[in-house]
């Protein structure tokens, strides 16, 4: 087993045991993939201040995410599939993000479902959201999210159609693996995520399956939900979502000013700079270099997020300085889940928290609040 010390060797690790369809899905980004590269890419632009001879004894990355406690500004991001890049995959993560005290959000599109997390690994995540055309299965999905006690919505905006991945089509992605010949040859190279998954009969889309009707087919399924995803969203159902489900709103998916307005007029708690991780609008811009945008223009009035290119704790540091009050990893754990279950997403976490922790006190500073702008260098940063 080789020693584990980032985010990378998980991803080493991750691509060698799961399932070429399941790893290259989380892996991809859309068309040319100019914008996942530069969520990474443009993280490594920002350099930071190094301080010396200050006192850095008792230090804490604590911080708070829309009011809630957290050990630090870093949420377990909604991820689709998340359950086959290991068996009972949402579960697990979920465990190891309570134990390490940080959000967990479960994508609608979770193989785990809503009841099954709650049940097995306890109430209070966060429930993600996307608008489908049947609004009474949406109303029924908030219900049991609120059921389940989930402490916010995350309701994203920027999925109503689907970027274009290469390998998706390529691999004929489905869940369960549709059992061609190159699926099993690939498969057999697998037995760890094999025999999970021959022990466990979470192998669907847990959310949809048994819930709406005309479903009980991986064809039916995959129909289906590419019917579903309503191309007409607009911010009359952000309205009305956030009418019905009465809790914390956080809108996900915001890139421009004049969204991230609109995202303050509807009344939400918090908004995600996110393109997505680099998945939907190749061509984008990478969501740090975007951050300083929306912060300028609305950070006073509305808590702002980001997600895309977090694969390290100086990251996390290098956005708690540009403004944010959160991120978001989304590949990063699911390299830690994919490699070593929710072992390896403890360890995706702590390697997150130390990097933070350390570097925070090598720029001069004990805790996330005394983190800003002048931990940066100067003209080696986006803004506004
Ligand atoms: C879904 O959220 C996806 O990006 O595939």
């Amino acid at each position: 087993m080789p020693v584990i010390t980032n985010i990378e060797d998980l991803r080493v690790l991750a691509q060698k045991r799961v399932p070429r369809m399941f790893y290259d899905y989380a892996d991809s980004g859309s068309w040319t993939e100019s914008t996942y590269k530069a969520n990474e890419s443009d993280f490594q632009k920002i350099k930071l201040r190094q301080r010396v001879a200050v006192n850095m004894e008792g230090r804490s990355t604590a911080a708070q995410m829309i009011g809630q406690d957290v050990a630090m500004p870093v949420a377990i991001a909604p991820t689709g599939l998340t359950g086959m890049q290991h068996a009972d995959g949402e579960i697990l993560a979920a465990r190891a993000a309570r134990k390490f005290g940080v959000p967990f959000t479960l994508s609608t599109m979770s193989i785990c479902s809503i009841e099954d997390v709650a049940q097995h690994a306890g109430e209070g995540f966060w429930f993600q959201l996307y608008v489908m055309k049947d609004r009474g299965f949406i109303e029924r999905l908030i219900d049991r999210a609120k059921a389940a006690n989930c402490k916010a919505l995350v309701l994203t905006l920027d999925l109503q159609i689907l970027g274009q991945r290469h390998k998706d089509l390529k691999n004929g992605l489905s869940a369960p693996p549709k059992l061609t010949l190159t699926n099993i040859l690939n498969i057999a190279t697998k037995p760890r995520w094999a025999l999970g998954m021959l022990g466990t009969k979470r192998r669907e889309f847990g959310n949809i399956v048994g819930h709406v009707s005309g479903v009980e087919n991986m064809s039916s399924l995959s129909s289906w939900t590419a019917q579903q995803f309503d191309p007409a969203l607009s911010w009359d159902d952000v309205a009305w979502i956030k009418e019905r489900w009465g809790g914390k709103l956080i809108l996900k998916g915001i890139q421009d000013a004049e969204d991230a307005r609109l995202a303050v007029k509807s009344g939400a708690d918090a908004l995600i700079v996110s393109n997505h991780g680099g998945r939907q609008l190749d061509g984008a811009q990478s969501s740090i270099e975007a951050l300083p945008g929306i912060v300028a223009e609305v950070g006073s009035q509305i808590e702002v997020h980001m997600d895309g290119g977090v694969r390290s704790g100086q990251d996390v540091l290098k956005a708690m300085a540009l403004g944010a009050k959160g991120t978001y990893i989304g590949r990063s754990f699911l390299y830690g889940l994919g490699a070593m279950g929710e072992e390896g997403v403890t360890k995706a976490l702590e390697i997150i928290h130390k990097e933070l922790d350390l570097s925070m006190a090598f720029c001069g500073r004990t805790q996330m609040g005394q983190v800003d702008q002048s931990i940066l260098l100067p003209g080696t940063f986006p803004t506004a």
